[in-house]
């Protein structure tokens, strides 16, 4: 086989072979064929697509490129879940201990910011100590002891997936379903998932932006999971504005934090009860959401949720005294706050323009190795649908520079639209593909 004839097959809309992607991605994972064959493939797979096999293909064979964990004789069901990527999502930080402290332990691999969108393990890194490289032997006893794990990557997991990620995201190809799909699940059939709750994000700060696009994603997911032999569903869930109120690493900690004592943002909680009732069906640990609704509801207000919280950041090296006492997390210099212009109603909170005015203010990278400050951030004040005064409070920019802070402040003023006529808030979910 020659790398270019795979090339040439899929530039002329040929559908490849289960044998010939296994060749092209063990080639690639191993060195032997170049990145610039391998970004010229992912160009042609991005235009032309590729059939729902050869997606399942690719993601078996990045799946298999490393290491493949089986956590059957850790826990009695492996749940994962995951999100495309999204602004203010920190949905894992309250999910993971929550679930666990269910009874359900919940094991996975995070990663850090990408783009204008978050990343677990930045949000994470900014508690003190907090050790976000295991081995896979930690990562297998923490899961059996504490019951919760949350890390990155190694370079033993799904190693192609990483290689071709990080090529995607220089080539222009990161925006294909095909590509996505197979990045995602080959991670977590790789990490030992056997039932999967996905978080597919849709609208102006996701990368599916219509709906259709994420539909198209979500059923090709559940599709792979399906014949991988796991479980999945997916969510389809609104990211035209941020969720919850805090965007930057250690202030959506904190807004974590607070939801888990029972004072976070309403959407962001309702957020984390759905996804958490959901891994607790798809785990065989509740026989219905409604069940599975009430027992996260009266896990995360009993206090016991938090408590795992603890328990999983003091496992993994954190220091417990900035998470008791918040106010001792990073923090920032300068406070600013961005005033409502004029009174009326709110239309649009652009959540890629308030990740992107984030990432300016040192939140997120501007390329890949970059150290990020995790003291900055923004808070949004207001959503859809909401009525606003004129000189009332829209955001409240963190900063550490005056050059950042003007120009966040100049990228925030154009996120947002009032108007004077009323419209509905959005919704939360759009729907749900099982
Ligand atoms: N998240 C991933 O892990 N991979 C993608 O391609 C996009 C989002």
């Amino acid at each position: 086989m020659r790398a270019v004839d795979i090339i040439i097959k899929k530039r002329d809309r040929q559908e490849l072979t289960a044998q010939e992607i296994e060749w092209f991605i063990r080639g690639f994972t191993q060195g032997d064929i170049p990145d610039y064959q391998v970004a010229a493939w992912a160009m042609a797979v991005l235009l032309n697509g590729m059939t729902d096999e050869e997606t399942t293909a690719l993601t078996l064979a990045m799946a298999r490129s490393g290491e493949m964990l089986d956590l059957r004789s850790v826990v009695p069901i492996a749940v994962d879940k995951h999100s495309t990527g999204g602004v203010g999502d920190k949905t894992t930080l309250v999910v993971a201990p929550l679930v666990a402290a269910c009874g359900l332990p919940v094991g996975k691999m995070s990663g850090r910011g990408l783009g204008f969108s978050g990343g677990t393990l930045d949000k994470l890194e900014s508690i003190r100590g907090f050790q976000a490289n295991l081995t896979t032997e930690q990562f297998l006893a923490q899961l059996a002891n504490v019951g919760v794990v949350v890390c990155g990557q190694t370079a033993d997991l799904a190693p192609a997936d990483g290689k071709l990620y990080a090529l995607r995201d220089v080539t222009g190809t990161v925006q294909s379903i095909p590509l996505i799909a197979s990045s995602i699940m080959s991670k977590k059939i790789a990490a030992g998932a056997q039932a999967i709750v996905l978080d597919v994000k849709v609208g102006l700060g996701a990368f599916m932006k219509t709906l259709a696009e994420a539909e198209q994603l979500a059923h090709l997911m559940v599709a792979i999971a399906r014949k991988t032999g796991r479980r999945a569903v997916a969510y389809l869930s609104d990211m035209n504005q941020p969720l919850g109120v805090a965007v930057g690493n250690a202030l959506e900690l904190r807004e974590a934090i607070e939801t888990l004592q029972n004072r976070g943002p309403q959407d962001f909680e309702a957020h984390c009860l759905e996804i958490a009732s959901r891994m607790l069906v798809i785990g065989e640990q509740s026989p219905s959401m409604e069940t599975a609704y009430q027992t996260v509801a009266q896990v995360l207000k009993s206090g016991k949720a938090w408590q795992k919280f603890l328990d999983w950041i003091e496992a993994q090296g954190g220091d417990l005294g900035v998470v008791l006492e918040p106010h001792r997390l990073p923090s920032s210099k300068l406070r600013q706050e961005i005033l409502a212009p004029e009174s009326g109603v709110i239309h649009q909170v652009h959540a890629e323009k308030v990740g992107l005015a984030a990432v300016y203010l040192g939140a997120g990278r501007a390329k890949k190795g970059d150290s990020i400050d995790y003291g900055v951030g923004i808070e949004v004040h207001r959503k859809v649908g909401e009525l606003i005064q004129k000189n009332e409070p829209l955001f409240t920019v963190h900063a550490n520079g005056e050059e950042q802070l003007s120009l966040a402040r100049q990228m925030l003023s154009e996120a947002v639209i009032i108007k004077e006529e009323p419209i509905d808030p959005l919704p939360h979910f759009y729907g749900v593909v099982e």
